[in-house]
């Protein structure tokens, strides 16, 4: 089946009570057991079967199958957010005395996850600039845990060569993890260009409206058995069934959104960069892109993200964001609606100065996440706050 198809059909339970078309919301915390022989074999692992909802839950498991379909892996594991799928597989791969080898832009969280909290725990991480792939392989040596990417990455739309990643990490042995977000599994497949472990902040273009904090991790079977086994049953970090069934709604209409927010963001990029009092803008399907043609080998196409500075740095982007009208100031991306915000006071605002400066974030950086609007209003709206700008 093609991915339009199995976003829909994928793998789908059968309802055997009254075959809903939909699947049900098992909202159960245990599953009882017919008797002491089935209960002794589940937990034993020779019975198939649900035992607990921390465990595997029927509505989750739909899910999981269906995101390790889209993503071309043998297998998946659904979060309560992305940075409980990020940190699970931290913690089953990685540990004291280990380092982790990673890029130096990165989304706010993760980057604050990597910079004070994993430290805590023993593990070392080391940053390569996002494009110095000589560094990348300077930084590894025998305590080298993983390597973990985000492409394209939060927020700079900066792009790193995930062919050239993963020949460095199978050259050592070392699992490499993407981080999905901004591309989804429907412009860019990492695990056909030979990623270990894809990432997805499932909050994003996968729940796609807004109203769910969820998380993904899909790979090998043996690299996500380890995860679930080691990390989530452990530590606990599951998808909630409800939270699981707004996924599998919004997974149905992820391709017919995608292409939306690609065209619409390509409309808005075009028509920012002829914009006289915008400096500077970032899409990965602009022909500026300085990586080009990279995201044109690497994606089929991008999502609604994009960067942009306008006149006046920091003054002028502050108007701007305080002028807009039918787009929100807000973080979070992803959604049906447009989202503006400004990294270095927001999402990135756990960077010091000195990371900022290596990552390339501005003080007048400006990050939109384009959404299903018609692109004539969201231009309507730039130019109304564009106008305001001196
Ligand atoms: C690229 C990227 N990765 C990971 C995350 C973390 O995801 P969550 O907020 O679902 O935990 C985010 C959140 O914005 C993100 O943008």
């Amino acid at each position: 089946m093609k991915f339009e198809t199995r976003c829909i059909h994928g793998k789908v339970m059968a309802d055997p009570s009254f075959r809903s078309l939909v699947t049900p919301i098992y909202q159960t915390s245990t599953f009882g057991f017919r008797n002491l022989e089935e209960g002794k074999a589940r937990f034993a692992g020779t019975a198939e079967g649900y035992i607990y909802s921390r465990l595997g839950n029927p509505t989750v498991c739909q899910l999981e199958q269906k995101l390790a379909s889209l993503d071309e892996g043998e297998a998946a594991l659904a979060f309560s957010s992305g940075m409980a799928a990020t940190s699970s597989a931290i913690l089953a791969l990685s540990g004291p005395g280990k380092n982790i080898v990673t890029s130096d832009t990165l989304y706010g969280g993760t980057h604050n996850m990597f910079n004070r909290t994993l430290s805590h725990l023993g593990i070392e991480v080391r940053k390569a600039h996002i494009n110095d792939y000589l560094k990348y392989e300077a930084l590894i040596d025998e305590n080298t845990s993983l390597i973990f990417i985000e492409t394209p990455a939060n927020p700079t739309l900066g792009l790193i060569d995930i062919e050239k990643i993963c020949n460095i990490g199978k050259k050592y042995n070392i699992p490499v993890i993407c981080d999905n977000t901004f591309a989804t599994s429907f412009f860019q497949k990492p695990l056909k260009l030979g990623v270990d472990i894809v990432m997805h902040s499932a909050t994003k273009y996968i729940g796609g409206h807004g109203d769910v904090i969820a998380g993904a991790l899909i790979g090998s079977k043996d690299l996500i058995y380890t995860i679930k086994k080691y990390a989530q049953n452990d530590f606990g970090g599951v998808i909630a069934p409800f939270e699981a069934w707004l996924l599998l709604r919004g997974l149905k209409t992820l391709p017919v959104r995608m292409e939306r927010h690609y065209s619409n963001a390509l409309t808005v990029a075009r028509w920012l960069e002829k914009h006289p009092k915008v400096t500077k803008v970032w899409y990965p399907l602009l022909e500026s892109h300085p990586d080009y043609e990279l995201a044109k080998r690497q994606m089929s196409g991008f999502s609604g993200m994009l960067s942009f500075e306008v006149k006046g740095g920091k003054e002028g982007g502050e108007i701007l964001m305080n002028e807009v009208k039918m787009i929100m100031l807000a973080v979070s991306l992803g959604d049906c609606d447009t989202l503006i915000q400004h990294p270095v006071s927001m999402t990135h605002a756990g960077y010091s100065c000195d990371d900022l400066e290596k990552s390339g974030i501005t003080d007048g950086l400006i990050r939109l996440s384009v959404g299903l609007e018609h692109s004539d209003d969201i231009i309507a709206d730039l130019e109304q706050a564009l106008v305001k700008v001196s």
